[in-house]
């Protein structure tokens, strides 16, 4: 088989943070004094720290000085690590582990491509960090997704072209960051809102045994 390799979201593809951002996030809102609803906790998946606080502020018209701006961004992530300090193996999304292992088994190497800062401790506590040939996570990238810098950083760890690269993302913006660095993007979660992306599965128990051998394969090489 030609190398290609594997490119993972983490919050949304391997485990589901976005339920802690939305408590912590809420409870600032709560603070601040104006309503914070799942559905506007939607609008931060895959968008870095400093733009959720700034899209949450436009949400409850708050104004802030940059001081008290850095003040709620270091007080809303010491609450979000109050969660994931609790966080264990069991967390891990359905048909992760299994994915993974059967990358294993094919020799196919991946790498995580995460907006998160906090990426590395979350892959600790839920005992995957050592699987991963590397990390990229929010303190490695100085333009965040929908820029493929992320990706693109990827697929240097991974010491392969682009084109070779598949990316597993759950967020609008991350399946646009995978088709501008000229990857094969995979979109998990809800088909129409991630309609960009070359292939939808509602997660990742969907994905077919054969995907990597036959089905990218073929994307990539017969063209
Ligand atoms: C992304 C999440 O993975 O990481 C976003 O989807 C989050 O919701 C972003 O804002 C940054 O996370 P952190 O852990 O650096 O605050
Ligand atoms: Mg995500």
């Amino acid at each position: 088989m030609n190398k290609i390799g594997v490119i993972f979201d983490l919050d949304g593809v391997i485990v589901d943070t976005a339920k802690y951002h939305f408590l912590a996030w809420k409870d600032l809102a709560d603070h601040l004094g104006f309503e914070f609803t799942e559905a506007h906790n939607e609008l931060l998946k895959g968008v870095s720290r400093v733009r959720s606080l700034e899209i949450l502020l436009d949400i409850g018209k708050v104004k802030l000085t940059d001081e008290k701006k850095q003040e709620f961004l270091i007080s809303k992530n010491e609450h979000y690590l109050q969660y994931i300090n609790k966080m264990g193996p069991e967390e891990i999304l359905p048909g992760a582990t299994e994915l993974l292992d059967n990358l294993d088994k094919l020799g196919i190497q991946y790498v995580l491509g995460s907006a998160s800062k906090n990426a590395p401790l979350i892959l600790k506590q839920v005992n995957l960090y050592d699987r991963f040939v590397g990390i990229v996570d929010g303190n490695s990238v100085s333009k965040a997704k929908p820029d493929p810098e992320v990706f693109l950083i990827g697929a240097k760890k991974l010491k392969l072209k682009p084109e070779h690269c598949v990316v597993f993302e759950d967020a609008i913006a991350g399946v646009e960051a995978a088709n501008r660095a000229n990857m094969i993007s995979i979109g998990i979660g809800d088909k129409n809102t991630l309609s960009e992306a070359d292939f939808n599965f509602n997660n990742l128990t969907e994905i077919p045994g054969d995907f990597f051998t036959k089905v990218i394969s073929e994307k990539i090489f017969v063209k």
